[in-house]
């Protein structure tokens, strides 16, 4: 059987990528196992393609029809409705798992770690990490399922994201009712088309996007995990928003009752230039287009009543049904998202000098799949408009739009307006904005009905409030 090392170095010479060996001489033992795993991770078969993808430059797709999407619009109550009873039963049997993607590098929020580990809440600054299993609890114990909650992470942050659940003892939720899974990793290539290297013996990998989650939930048994636990429909989320409500019956339900194969959350846009994809109808097919293939004109297009044409944005919540996603990776080295190709700055190793280089300037391409890239996929896809107050404030930058200031007077606001629904007098300035901080657990409510049923509240609050589970 040949080496390791032979045939690496035969698929790099094929693929014109030998620069990758430069050092080799020079490397220890371990350096050079380092790089040969490293290499074990690019995917050559797709070489190719990926080259020719680097080459082509940007290019915004192209079509001839775009049309804005119908989408369902939520009940403001939905207790009572069907679809919400739909939802609770499935939560009831264990059959809906929830699906975190927790493996991106969170760099423009400049926090050094998991970016679930960040402290959001208002009150008791708990990380976002604990205000998802706490809703994952607060869910079973409701509807009284035990509730699957599968994490991706990815090769940079793994190992810290576990270490960070165990040293809070997972949040109250049990040992064998989360499981962690790892995306797969993309070499960063030069504008030429050589994959770079960050050291002489390490390729510069970076996660390969959310897209990943489809692929590495085939490739790593979480697939066949939930198909034998009975698990028949897959909740997904971001790590950044702490108002996601990661397990919505009525949501659940919607998808159900409609056999979709991929059904998304909407909220209409903030502003023409918000960074959210937005669900649109190309030449017949529901897509997301992402905000950075979004042309100018169709970002500020008007319907004849002055509201925005395009205004479905995407807030990264979905429900894929398992047996989708079985379908599309049944073949894993058949399945492709497309690639979404990025030109960013990596540092990378002068390769006659072996010295660090820092670019001044974009150097490097970078490539990531899309998860809402199976959107024209899938069977039967339905969107819910829902109410952006109540589900969405991401925390994507330290400061200024979807920051973490933001974030939390969202989170604060919330709690103010269900206390305020729940009969509790809230203090506000003269401009009518609350004043004071304010959180509940999602222990005691998920939505406002839930705080009506709980113990009594007191009749008015005022400063920093924390709502207890009990
Ligand atoms: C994303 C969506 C955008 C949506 C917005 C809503 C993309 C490309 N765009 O924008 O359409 O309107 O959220 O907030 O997703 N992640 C991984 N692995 C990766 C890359 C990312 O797990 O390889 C996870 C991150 O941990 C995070 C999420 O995906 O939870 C979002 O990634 P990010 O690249 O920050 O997307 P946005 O540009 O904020």
């Amino acid at each position: 059987m040949q080496s390791r090392e032979t045939t690496l170095r035969e698929l790099c010479s094929r693929h014109e990528q030998d620069h990758v060996f430069t050092f080799w001489d020079r490397l220890t033992p371990d350096q050079r196992d380092m790089l040969l795993s490293d290499l074990e991770r690019v995917r050559f078969e797709e070489m190719p393609a990926l080259l020719r993808i680097v080459a082509a430059g940007t290019e915004h797709p192209h079509y001839d029809r775009i049309e804005p999407p119908v989408c369902v619009r939520r009940p403001v109550d939905t207790r009572g409705d069907e679809r919400t009873a739909l939802g609770e039963s499935l939560l009831s049997r264990s059959a809906v798992a929830a699906l975190l993607v927790a493996g991106g590098q969170g760099t423009r929020l400049g926090f050094d770690g998991p970016k679930g580990a960040f402290r959001i809440s208002p009150v008791r600054q708990k990380p976002l990490f604990q205000l998802f299993a706490e809703q994952i609890l607060a869910t079973d114990r409701r509807y009284g399922g035990r509730t699957r909650w599968y994490i991706m992470t990815s090769e940079a942050n793994d190992a810290e994201t576990r270490a960070f659940f165990e040293q809070h003892r997972r949040f109250g939720l049990p040992l064998d009712q989360i499981s962690f899974f790892k995306q797969g990793s993309m070499p960063a290539f030069s504008l030429d088309g050589r994959m770079i290297l960050e050291s002489p013996h390490r390729l510069a990998l970076s996660p390969d996007g959310h897209g990943g989650s489809l692929l590495a939930m085939a490739t790593t048994g979480v697939l066949a995990d939930m198909a034998g636990r009975g698990i028949e429909h897959v909740g997904y989320f971001q790590v950044d928003n702490p108002l996601v409500r990661c397990l919505d019956p009525f949501f659940i339900g919607l998808h159900a009752e409609r056999g979709s194969e991929m059904s998304s959350k909407t909220v209409p846009k903030a502003s023409d230039d918000e960074k959210v994809g937005v669900f649109a109808i190309c030449d017949g097919v529901l897509r997301v287009l992402e905000y950075s293939d979004l042309p100018n004109e169709l970002a500020k297009a008007r319907q004849p009543d002055g509201s925005r044409r395009f205004d479905a944005g995407s807030i990264a919540v979905h429900i894929l049904a398992r047996t989708f996603v079985e379908r599309l990776t049944a073949d894993p080295a058949a399945f492709r998202l497309p690639w979404h190709r990025a030109v960013k700055k990596v540092s990378s190793v002068d390769l006659r000098t072996g010295q660090m280089v820092q670019p001044n300037a974009p150097n490097a391409v970078k490539l990531e799949a899309f998860v809402f890239d199976a959107l024209p996929l899938a069977k039967n896809p339905v969107i819910l408009e829902t109410n952006r107050r109540e589900e969405f404030s991401p925390v994507k930058n330290a400061t200024g739009v979807d920051s973490v200031e933001t974030s939390q007077r969202a989170l604060s606001d919330r709690a103010a307006r269900w206390l305020e629904s729940a009969g509790v007098r809230v203090p506000r300035t003269a401009a009518g904005e609350y004043s004071g901080r304010y959180e509940i657990s999602p222990l005691r409510a998920m939505e406002a009905a839930h705080l009506r049923e709980g113990p009594p509240l007191p009749r008015e609050v005022r400063g920093d409030v924390y709502v207890d589970a009990t």
